[in-house]
């Protein structure tokens, strides 16, 4: 070999960084002084130690063994990778270690060179990223314990929110119910209110004229007690009667709306001709009616039997002839006319009178209710609400139309047979 590439080589030795020891029969023979610095011997320490030196006492007994199986078959091996190899300082200190081994033969002597390197910094650097990685670890396992948690919490708060929620819109409801409820007994009260006031005025004006005709006829009478004053006795008697009679037929409807309001109104059915109960009606009211006022009856009626309860049909036509009659001037024209459209009778009670003013015409069919046209005509307001109450019971049904000032018309359907 060259003495210059000798040279070289030798450099190489001195500088390198790993520490190189050189060993024949387990001792040193050669060291670079990166072992010095590595184990803190000096190289003349260093040269003739024997290898257990280097290593803790506790690996010693078994490095011996494994050392002389070794010699058996040297080999170039790689130690420490994949497990903690320690070294031993000097001074007793230990250090993690990767050791190569390489045999080869030098003078004719087995001789194995080995390469040290201290790992450490590489240990350390480790053992960090370990604790990092073990730290990263429990933050996550913290983490996830604490998302955990507050999943739970915000869990049990939605449900307490629901809770809530729930109770508020059954408070909610409630209320509104209440609401409806105290609405609906107002709408009642001011309801029984207005009736009251309307029945006060009818009864004051239809009570109190016929009781003080009643009063002053009988207090007349009383006087008119010589023989020749036999007709005015007479005439104020029949004028009790009359007036008397007058009040019975308003107690009378009270009585029928008491009925009809408790339902105990009994339909009776049967077959009549409802042709000639017409004709009973005109007869029959043509004698109340007002100077030169005429009940004109015209009847176009296909079948005129019908089923029927023929006193409660009755009433009620008498009951609109009676309001045609009453709401007509002297000298009108009032007309009945019935006829058939299909499986329907269709009668109809025309007059030319003082008509229903248009504000008036809903409410024409309640209790007591007059229009403001005809409050200086007699009357109870009673009429079209039993007559509305009694087709209801009978199955038929009533309409009008009308113009104030020009006339009414009402309208009854009836299912014929
Ligand atoms: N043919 C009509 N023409 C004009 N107004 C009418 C007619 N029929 C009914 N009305 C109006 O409808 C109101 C109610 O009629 P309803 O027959 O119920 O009572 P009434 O005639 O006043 O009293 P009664 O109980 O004596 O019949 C009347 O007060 C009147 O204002
Ligand atoms: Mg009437």
């Amino acid at each position: 070999m060259e003495s210059t590439q000798l040279d070289h080589y030798k450099e190489i030795f001195l500088t390198c960084v790993e520490g190189i020891m050189v060993f024949q029969r387990g001792k040193v023979i050669l060291a670079n002084p990166q072992c010095t610095s590595l184990f803190g011997y000096s190289h003349e320490e260093l040269i003739g130690m024997s290898v257990e030196n280097f290593i803790p006492q506790s690996g010693r007994i078994a490095h011996e063994k494994q050392r002389s199986e070794y010699m058996k078959a040297p080999d170039t091996r790689q130690m420490g990778v994949g497990r903690d190899l320690m070294a031993v300082r000097k001074d007793g200190s230990t250090f993690p270690v990767e050791v190569s081994l390489n045999p080869a033969m030098m003078d004719g002597e087995q001789t194995i060179i080995t390469h040290i390197i201290d790992i450490s910094k590489r240990k350390q650097a480790e053992d960090n990223l370990k604790k990092s990685e073990e730290q990263l670890l429990r933050y996550a396992a913290e983490l996830e314990k604490r998302v955990h948690e507050r999943t739970e919490e915000l869990a049990t708060t939605v449900e307490r929110l629901k809770e809530a929620n729930e109770s508020m819109k059954k408070e909610v409801s409630e209320r509104i119910k209440a609401e409806n409820e105290a609405q609906i007994a107002l709408s009642k009260e001011k309801e029984l209110n207005e009736l009251k006031t309307r029945f006060v005025s009818m009864a004051s004006h239809e009570f109190r004229t016929p009781l003080s005709t009643i009063l002053s006829s009988a207090s007349l009478i009383s006087k008119y007690n010589a023989p020749d004053t036999e007709p005015k006795r007479m005439k104020h008697i029949n004028r009790i009667k009359g007036n008397v009679s007058e009040l019975t037929n308003i107690l009378n409807d009270f009585l029928s709306l008491d009925k009809l309001d408790d339902g105990k109104m009994s339909v009776t059915l049967a077959e009549f001709d409802v042709c000639h109960m017409l004709e009973e009606v005109v007869s029959e009211l043509q004698i109340v009616t007002k100077p030169n006022q005429e009940i004109i009856l015209k009847a176009d009626i296909q079948n005129c039997i019908i089923n029927s309860d023929i006193q409660i049909l009755k009433q009620v036509l008498t009951n609109l002839v009676s309001n045609a009659i009453k709401y007509s001037p002297e000298g009108s024209d009032i007309k009945l006319e019935g006829n058939t459209v299909k499986n329907t009778i269709i009668i109809k009670v025309i007059d030319q009178g003082i008509g229903i003013p248009e504000g008036d015409q809903k409410h024409l069919f309640q209790k007591f209710f007059r229009a403001h046209n005809a409050s200086h005509i007699q009357g109870t307001g009673l009429g079209l609400n039993i007559v509305s109450k009694y087709l209801e019971l009978i199955g038929g049904e009533i309409s009008f139309e009308s113009v104030e000032g020009k006339g009414s018309t009402f309208i009854v359907k009836l299912n014929s047979i």
